[in-house]
């Protein structure tokens, strides 16, 4: 592989999201006005925002979700920025981590110094089942939607596929779920801010204050066996290995190297980034892994000259519970066939030797699709600053990865982040 370096360096220096959840009587303008105050409050020596150049705004789509297209132009005025060039970046729900390297290959070319880079998604408008229509259509419209695929179908075939292969069973997929709520407990911008014990107690008390028989779980497994509790989505993936409905932004500043103390004194060096394509799922041959997050890490461990043992922690895609087993495959952090025991172990909780979502990921945290892989990173920029409270891991993260993945693996785009 020839390997590509970044003409000049790329930092962050602010980070900030809103809360992710369901918020009605706010748009996802407001969500994004909201994520850069926080973002703006978050540069250690401040900001104005004039320095700000251009933005890139990840966003699925606000069309269909909202009725309005051409967002970011909206995001620029209503966020002050305007007449900065203002671009949207529409790659299903990578479309943030591709803004973020749209931004990065701004700074890195020379022409601008400090970019905004940002996601939005304000999904919780529409049905569940206008939803999952809308979301369906990153899938391949043509030959897949026709025959009944929506995402958790999607997600379920994969599922099923390692399954067969590997030996997983269901409750690997449970003990993923029970793990991301666990860190999304912690996580005050968490949409499911619960952890499952949690959510099994306020169950009983609901139960008990409506005078119905009272639930008897024996544990969290018992409980997330239970088909009233968590009904199958689609099979294997019941409600709770699916990712939310979610409205929410994120807002990151990027600076070049070279002007970063103008900012901060410890800004986040970005040191790989890498993106991949793929063709629809219907035609690969293989269901367990994702070709796209496999080249986009490769590229990215290239040009960043560090490997998957060096790194620290990840935010990675879990829109559905086998997306987070399969990515730390594919990322290299556990060898094809061993993500799910490395799961089973207890390697990727929050005290593991591998901390993967200790954000409480797209699960507990919540996926507004364009603006998730913007979400991923102020997680990284939290844990690396030594900002992410309660559910801080221990020592320094030095070396931190995100992975984000739009529809079934067309689009997968993979950064490095590194500490000095
Ligand atoms: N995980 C856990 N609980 C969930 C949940 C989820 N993903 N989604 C909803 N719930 C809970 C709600 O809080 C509510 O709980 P309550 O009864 O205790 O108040 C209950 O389930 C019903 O909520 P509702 O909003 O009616 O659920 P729904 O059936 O309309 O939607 C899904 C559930 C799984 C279908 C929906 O969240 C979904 O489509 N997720 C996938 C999104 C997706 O595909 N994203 C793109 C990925 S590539």
């Amino acid at each position: 592989m020839t390997v590509r370096k970044l003409n000049r360096g790329v930092a962050i220096a602010g980070a900030g999201m809103s809360n992710f959840g369901a918020f009605p009587g706010k748009t996802s303008r407001d969500l994004f006005v909201e994520a850069f105050q926080h973002m703006l409050a978050s540069v250690d020596k401040g900001m104005d925002p004039e320095d700000i150049e251009a933005l890139y705004v990840g966003n699925f789509s606000s069309d269909v979700f909202e009725g309005q297209g051409h967002t970011a132009a909206i995001m620029a005025d209503w966020a002050g920025l305007t007449p900065r060039p203002a671009t949207r970046v529409e790659d299903a729900c990578a479309s943030s981590g591709v803004a973020l390297r749209e931004g990065i290959l701004g700074i890195a070319s020379g022409l601008y110094d400090a970019v905004l880079v940002g996601g939005i998604e304000k999904m919780t408008n529409l049905p569940t089942e206008d939803v999952t229509d809308t979301l369906a259509i990153a899938g391949d419209a043509l030959y897949e939607i026709p025959v009944g695929f929506t995402f958790p179908g999607f997600y379920a075939a994969m599922a099923t596929a390692y399954m067969h292969r590997y030996g997983a069973s269901v409750e690997t997929f449970m003990k993923v779920t029970i793990k991301n709520h666990a860190n999304g407990s912690l996580n005050p911008s968490a949409q499911f801010g619960s952890s499952i014990p949690q959510i099994m107690q306020s169950k009983i008390k609901r139960a008990e204050s409506k005078g119905y028989p009272l639930p008897t779980w024996a544990d969290e497994i018992d409980f997330l066996k239970d088909d009233r509790a968590n009904p199958v989505i689609a099979w294997p993936m019941r409600l709770f290995d699916c990712s939310p409905i979610s409205d929410g932004a994120a807002a990151i500043l990027l600076v070049a190297e070279e002007v970063a103390s103008a900012y901060t004194d410890d800004p986040i060096h970005i040191i790989g980034t890498g993106q991949a394509s793929d063709r629809a799922m219907h035609d690969r041959e293989d269901l367990t892994t994702l070709s796209a997050a496999r080249l986009a890490s490769q590229q990215a461990y290239a040009m960043s000259g560090v490997t998957a043992s060096d790194i620290r922690i990840a935010e990675v895609h879990d829109c559905f519970t086998i997306a987070e087993v399969i990515a730390t495959e594919d990322l290299g952090f556990f060898p094809a066939g061993g993500g799910w025991k490395a799961a089973e172990e207890g390697r990727t909780a929050l005290n593991g030797d591998k901390p993967i979502n200790t954000s409480g990921g797209l699960k507990s945290k919540g996926h507004p699709v364009g603006a998730s892989g913007a979400g991923q990173v102020v997680e990284i920029w939290k844990q690396m600053r030594g900002l992410a409270g309660e559910r801080q891991v221990d020592g320094d993260v030095n070396l931190a990865m995100t992975h984000n993945v739009g529809a079934a693996g067309q689009t997968c785009v993979v950064h490095i982040f590194e500490r000095k």
